[in-house]
């Protein structure tokens, strides 16, 4: 555990765009952490976020925030990286990794060589490319480097289906697993609402849900940030909000569980891949990824995963 008493909870954000700053929001409200360090290569632009987020201080839970340098790093219980570039227009997610590597080549070990016993957090895409190959540039133990991974897509699941049921979307249990991306797999087999599998349940409680309508409901899923970023022009608030999920669970040492990306060791048969399974998040970061029961559509569903990702790896050379 790495938070101890009496000392201060700090969490590093590298990266102070879109999604760096706005979790910078989300983190301050929450009252989680007593030190907030923003670091971005335009150091402007970390101590303009640092200023507003400030003032806001004095109205919202008492946390200290500055933007600093990769020294400030030092102490931090998590340090979430949100830095990169966004895929510009015509490029593959294949050259948005190469692009992102060679930045996080740099960005990494300058985190570890000033933290060696923190947590790592990428946010980061192509986000379980980009966690694999943190795990090799930070030499980190593999349960300290976790991906954001599908807490996006499992929330955005978990938001329509209970729209669809008409109840809260805390009470639905589904997961979204695999890549965070075209590839990722619905569990549909242990979808349930109040322990009931999905068809039983509109069966036994006279709701119309054919498989269209679920089909229909996992596409509006997978293709939600496409549909965001043709609107707004990129996605923040809800990776925001999973990120200061994902840091409550290991400041608080919480065990829960989370669809993550970390590094899969002999899954189902699958391994040398970081993607994202219901993981359990403590103190520790990874205490242990939950195996599944899973059907043969979905275990050949993240077996083709897991290859669409070693591929990208196998051409970054990582
Ligand atoms: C999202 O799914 C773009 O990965 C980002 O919102």
């Amino acid at each position: 555990m790495t938070h101890i008493h009496g000392h201060p909870t700090r969490v590093a954000i590298i990266g102070a765009g879109n999604v760096g700053a706005t979790f910078a929001y989300a983190l301050l409200l929450s009252g989680l952490s007593s030190e907030i360090v923003l670091i971005d290569a335009n150091q402007a632009k970390a101590e303009g976020e640092a200023m507003d987020l400030m003032h806001a201080v004095p109205l919202g839970p008492p946390t200290r925030v500055l933007a600093g340098g990769y020294e400030d790093c030092a102490g931090a219980a998590v340090t979430v990286v949100t830095a990169g570039s966004a895929q510009r227009p015509g490029e593959t997610r294949l050259d948005l990794a190469a692009r992102n590597t060679e930045i996080f080549r740099q960005i990494i070990p300058n985190i570890v060589r000033n933290n060696p016993d923190g947590i790592l957090v990428i946010a980061t895409n192509p986000v379980d490319v980009l966690t694999f190959a943190s795990q090799k540039f930070s030499g980190l133990p593999f349960e300290r480097v976790i991906g954001s991974g599908t807490i996006l897509d499992t929330a955005r699941f978990r938001y329509l289906l209970s729209q669809h049921f008409g109840v809260d979307p805390r009470s639905v249990h589904a997961f979204i697993i695999g890549e965070h991306g075209d590839s990722e797999v619905p569990v549909w087999s242990l979808a349930n609402l109040a322990g009931m599998r999905l068809p039983v349940y509109c069966a036994a409680n006279g709701m119309h849900c054919t498989p269209e309508t679920l089909t229909d409901i996992f596409q509006q899923t997978r293709d939600a940030a496409y549909h965001i970023i043709e609107r707004k022009g990129a996605t923040f608030y809800a990776i925001a909000s999973g990120l200061t999920r994902l840091v409550e669970a290991i400041v608080r040492d919480q065990s829960t569980v989370m669809s993550v990306s970390s590094r899969i060791q002999n899954y189902y048969g699958i391994s040398d891949v970081c993607f994202s399974l219901p993981t359990v998040i403590d103190g520790g970061g990874v205490e242990r990824v939950i195996q599944l029961e899973l059907d043969t559509e979905e275990l050949d569903g993240l077996k083709k995963s897991a290859e669409v990702l070693k591929n990208t790896i196998h051409h970054l050379k990582l």
